[in-house]
């Protein structure tokens, strides 16, 4: 840790580390109702337990993204953060606001706009909690006078996600107007500022783990953000193709959003360019595993399971289904989990006791348990998927009919996913079982990746 400041950095991840343990516990009695008997079916419906899957989802990659920010800025800045107890008081709003949506969620307090559920109220606090975390960053970089590229981006993607949480808070009584506008922050965010957040983190880790170029990786970062852009806007079209719109928005949706996978293809060659060309100045490889494997997996998720049904020729007939479901959760976790895992795993080392640079074995254990299990339960999502969308779609069976034919797949889900669970649960006993320890060192002084490239070890 170069700067006292970022010790704020740990109390984010830790929150995030508990909400997504608790995510899971939601995702696995939302898989166990597929297969059923359910005897909580009158306490906790599957609508409920989806709704707080989903929500503590989103939850917990934005505060391991605060977290994150507050660690990466100052850095960035070479300076203190411009106020660390606003930044506690930040996230002590954040968890109450948290807390207390998933406790109305039980009692079905809600709007039931999906993954905008958040009652009004809460709705508001995320808004001020946006504006204060903005506040503190931008307060942080004007006092340093220190604005790099990589920061640039990373404050655009956040200003951005601020921005866009606003059409949340309207309300519209026509279902094809709440849809309509219901994208405008849920697929901007995930296809367009979420992306920058990512593409930000990714060059900081890259520069700092590989050494490579800053200007090199920064020329890239301006290419990945106007890819970005000019498909990810005209792209929320695909969401807009059976909301009862006029029709010119099918060839929109379909030829922009067949562009999206392009930046993603560009941030995966970056990525790996990056680690081929300049090698490894950084003993951190745990944490590169996960930055590689974020680019990769989201090359895979988000870009090919993405492509896969997003042409209206092929969403007619997979729009709604588990083929959704396939590509939701390999997206999501390959772009946004992973790369939140990347940072904590290669900020922990100089927050924690006696913890090796390069990583434990149980953290290398759990990085392929959760590798592994997320790609069964991709598979398991995408089988089940084309099964129903076969005898449901084709053949006119009925859902409930189809449901109990496919249900082979939801053991494998719920095999799959209980390694993935395995995995996750070594990564948060390995955050926690080493205690925090924030002790300065090298305060400003240069990393040792920048000016100079002390190893190279190629990587081939
Ligand atoms: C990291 C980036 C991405 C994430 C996290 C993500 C996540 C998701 C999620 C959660 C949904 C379900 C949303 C809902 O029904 O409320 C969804 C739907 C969809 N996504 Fe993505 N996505 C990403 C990128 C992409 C890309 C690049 C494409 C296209 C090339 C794409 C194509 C689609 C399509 C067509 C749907 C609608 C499916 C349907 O009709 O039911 N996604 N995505
Ligand atoms: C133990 C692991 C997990 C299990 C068993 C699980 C299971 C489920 C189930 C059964 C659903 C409902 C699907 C439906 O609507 O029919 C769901 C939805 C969802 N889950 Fe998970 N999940 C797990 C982990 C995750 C992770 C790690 C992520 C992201 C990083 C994630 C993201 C999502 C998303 C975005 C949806 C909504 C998809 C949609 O509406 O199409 N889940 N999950
Ligand atoms: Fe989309």
């Amino acid at each position: 840790m170069r700067y006292r400041s970022q010790a704020v950095a740990y109390w984010y991840f830790a929150v995030a580390m508990v909400l997504f343990g608790l995510q899971l516990v939601f995702g696995l009695l939302s898989a166990a109702k597929y297969l059923g008997p359910d005897p909580l079916l009158y306490i906790l419906p599957f609508d409920v337990t989806k709704v707080i899957h989903t929500n503590l989802l989103i939850v917990w990659v934005l505060t391991g993204f605060m977290g994150a920010t507050y660690w990466m800025v100052p850095d960035e800045s070479r300076t203190e953060l411009h106020s660390v107890r606003l930044a506690y008081i930040q996230l002590g709003l954040w968890v109450v606001m948290g807390v207390t949506a998933v406790i109305g969620y039980l009692f079905r307090y809600g709007t039931g706009n999906k993954l905008l559920e958040q009652p009004l109220p809460h709705k508001i606090v995320i808004v001020i909690v946006m504006l204060m975390f903005l506040y503190n960053v931008v307060m942080t970089i004007r006092k340093s006078g220190r604005f790099t590229t990589t920061e640039g981006v990373l404050l655009l993607g956040i200003a951005g996600a601020a921005v866009l949480y606003l059409p949340a808070l309207l309300h519209y009584s026509n279902y094809t107007v709440s849809i309509f506008y219901r994208w405008w922050t849920i697929h901007l965010w995930v296809e367009g500022v979420w992306e920058m957040i990512q593409g930000g983190f990714l060059a900081y880790l890259l520069i700092r783990l590989s050494g490579a170029d800053r200007e090199v990786l920064e020329k890239w970062l301006y290419v990945i953000v106007g890819l970005v852009f000019i498909a990810g806007i005209l792209g929320t079209a695909h969401h807009y193709y059976w909301v009862g719109v006029p029709h010119y928005w099918l060839p929109i949706g379909g030829v922009f959003s067949a562009l999206e996978p392009v930046a993603l293809v560009g941030m995966g060659v970056y990525a790996y360019s990056a680690v081929r060309r300049s090698g490894l100045t950084h003993p951190n490889t745990l944490a590169l595993h996960w930055t590689i494997g974020s680019a990769v997996f989201t090359l895979f998720g988000a870009g090919l399971l993405g492509l896969a049904h997003t042409w209206p020729s092929v969403n007619k007939w997979t729009h709604g289904t588990l083929v959704t479901a396939m590509h939701g959760h390999a997206a999501f976790y390959g772009a946004y989990a992973m790369i939140v895992l990347a940072m904590i795993t290669f900020a922990l080392p100089s927050m924690t006791r006696d913890r090796p640079e390069q990583g434990t074995a149980v953290g290398y254990w759990s990085f392929w348990m959760q590798l592994g299990g997320m790609f069964g339960m991709t598979l398991s999502f995408a089988t089940a998927g084309i099964g129903q969308v076969y005898l449901e779609r084709i053949l006119g069976l009925g859902y409930l009919d189809t449901q109990l034919k496919i249900q082979v797949h939801f053991l494998m889900l719920v095999a799959t996913s209980s390694v993935f669970t395995v995995g996750v649960a070594l990564f948060i006993w390995d955050f926690f079982r080493t205690r925090p320890r924030f002790e300065v060192v090298g305060e400003g002084a240069p990393m040792p990746s920048e000016p100079t490239r002390p190893v190279r070890v190629a990587i081939t």
